[in-house]
């Protein structure tokens, strides 16, 4: 392959993944926060390839609508008659001069290392493999003499002997596009002996049979370059993806309890020594100022904490912002449009939403504050609600700055509580409360002497 032309990346997708056992097609099975495929397709782009195709079949409409962007195509593999099938049909009507790369749909975290030596390589015909320990499930690469690739056999073509190679094939391999069209038109022949399957690695021995060079790279991340045909190699790759991720987020100088125990599954952003508990979860985009501490068991998705902020253990935040030195949870759980100005405190048992807390405000215990403006230094006691539904539509609150909410106070929206306000112990509050005043409503306290408690009759 002369490196001037330009590169041609084909994905593999078309499959259904029965060994998934699952709905959603095996390319679309989420691996750090998104569909497998992203990862595949991060990787191609990375190559700035001419093109990008993918090779789509089985559900192929959820596939396209998962994957897109610019200078990607499509096309259609109606029937799945194999691996060789999917990429003849990738290249028709392609210039024979173009360097294709062949990637696999479901070998997600192929790192770029592999990927440039496979496109860079002089060889007629580029081969990935890799050394593992079971090679169960795999092409075993047969070498001839050791070292020169001589053939892929199919572990279900494999006798005894063959199948102790532990030497395998990822599926990932480099060529120009003549000469795969040319090498795959000969497999096809085969694959009709074989009863239907035409597997795209007898390319090889048509390759050797022409006494054309064939290259073999074989990966030094032999865990990176593994298929994913189940669950369980699902699982695997995650948290090869995610012992990654910490790795460089320590290097970037965030402390994590255990590195193991993390999982991130969109970006994060983060400040000077912070530091993340065991089994924090985090999704979307989340970014922390210098100095946040975050408990054990949290999850955050798409939120932003300001420095010296401290998320205690087992809170739950979405789509919120967190202020400067505020203090949140444990058990807190603050959704969509929650905003802690800075020093505001949360505490065990409080869900915020579409709400704001002022500055130095605090909501220390069970709690539901719903499309509310809290003021600065507002205490809400245990035990206020706002109650912001009418059963058909949403109502604000407002509570002024120094106000104090006593303990189980029901606050009925559309409602305002003055500045400095206080509000009484219980109270249903119907309207508004003004600034500086105590406003209660409390049935009168009674005590009956003439009462006595009802006894069961003897006998
Ligand atoms: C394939 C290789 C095997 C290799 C392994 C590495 C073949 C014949 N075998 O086996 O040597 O060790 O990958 O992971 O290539 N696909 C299509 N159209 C089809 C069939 C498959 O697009 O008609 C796609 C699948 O969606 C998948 C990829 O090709 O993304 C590989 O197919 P799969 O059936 O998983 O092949 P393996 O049995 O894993
Ligand atoms: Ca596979």
């Amino acid at each position: 392959m002369t490196r001037a032309s330009p590169l041609h990346v084909v994905i593999l997708a078309a499959g259904k993944g029965t060994r998934m056992r699952s709905e959603i097609p095996k390319v679309l099975q989420p691996l750090g926060g998104v569909p497998m495929i992203t990862h595949v397709l991060e990787r191609a782009r990375a190559l700035g390839p001419a093109t990008v195709t993918v090779v789509v079949g089985h559900a192929s409409d959820r596939v396209r609508e998962a994957v897109h962007g610019k200078g990607l195509r499509f096309v259609e593999q109606a029937e799945q008659k194999g691996t060789g099938h999917a990429v003849a049909l990738a290249l028709e009507g392609q210039d024979p001069d173009q360097r294709v790369l062949i990637l696999y749909g479901d070998v997600p975290l192929v790192p770029t290392a592999d990927l440039d030596a496979c496109v860079g390589s002089e060889s007629r015909l580029t081969v990935l493999g890799a050394e593992v320990e079971d090679p169960s499930g795999y092409g075993r690469l047969v070498e001839h003499p050791p070292g020169h690739l001589e053939r892929i056999v199919e572990e279900r073509d494999a006798d005894p002997a063959l199948r102790l190679i532990r030497r395998i094939n990822t599926g990932i391999l480099a060529a120009a596009a003549g000469d795969l069209q040319r090498w795959l038109a000969a497999g096809e022949a085969q694959a009709a002996e074989r009863h239907g399957e035409w597997y795209l690695t007898d390319v090889v021995a048509v390759a050797r049979a022409e006494n054309l060079p064939v290259a073999l790279r074989i990966s030094a991340q032999a865990a990176a370059v593994l298929g994913v045909n189940d669950r369980a190699q699902l699982a695997a790759q995650e948290r090869l993806l995610q012992q990654a991720r910490a790795e460089a987020c320590m290097r970037g100088g965030l402390r994590l309890a255990d590195p193991t125990r993390f999982d991130l599954r969109g970006s994060l952003a983060f400040g000077t020594d912070c530091f993340l508990d065991v089994n924090v979860i985090l999704e979307g985009r989340v970014e922390l100022g210098d100095r946040v501490t975050i408990g054990p068991g949290c999850r955050l998705r798409d939120v932003t904490v300001s420095e010296g902020a401290e998320i205690d253990a087992y809170s739950v935040l979405e789509s919120c912002t967190v202020g400067p030195g505020c203090v949140v949870g444990p058990f807190a759980r603050l959704r969509p449009g929650a905003r802690l100005e800075p020093g505001a405190r949360v505490g065990n048992f409080v869900e915020m939403k579409n709400a704001t807390l002022g500055a130095d405000a605090k909501a220390n215990h069970l709690t539901y504050l719903g499309d509310v403006t809290v003021g600065a230094r507002a205490n809400i006691g245990a035990g206020t609600i706002t109650c912001n539904y009418d059963g058909a539509r949403k109502h604000r609150t407002e509570i002024g700055a120094d106000a104090f909410i006593g303990s189980n106070s029901s606050l009925v929206a559309p409602v305002v509580v003055g500045d400095a306000a206080t509000i009484g112990a219980g109270t249903v509050l119907t309207q508004d409360a003004p600034p500086h005043a105590l406003t209660l409503s409390r049935a009168p306290q009674q005590t009956r002497t003439d009462w006595s408690r009802p006894r069961k009759a003897k006998g």
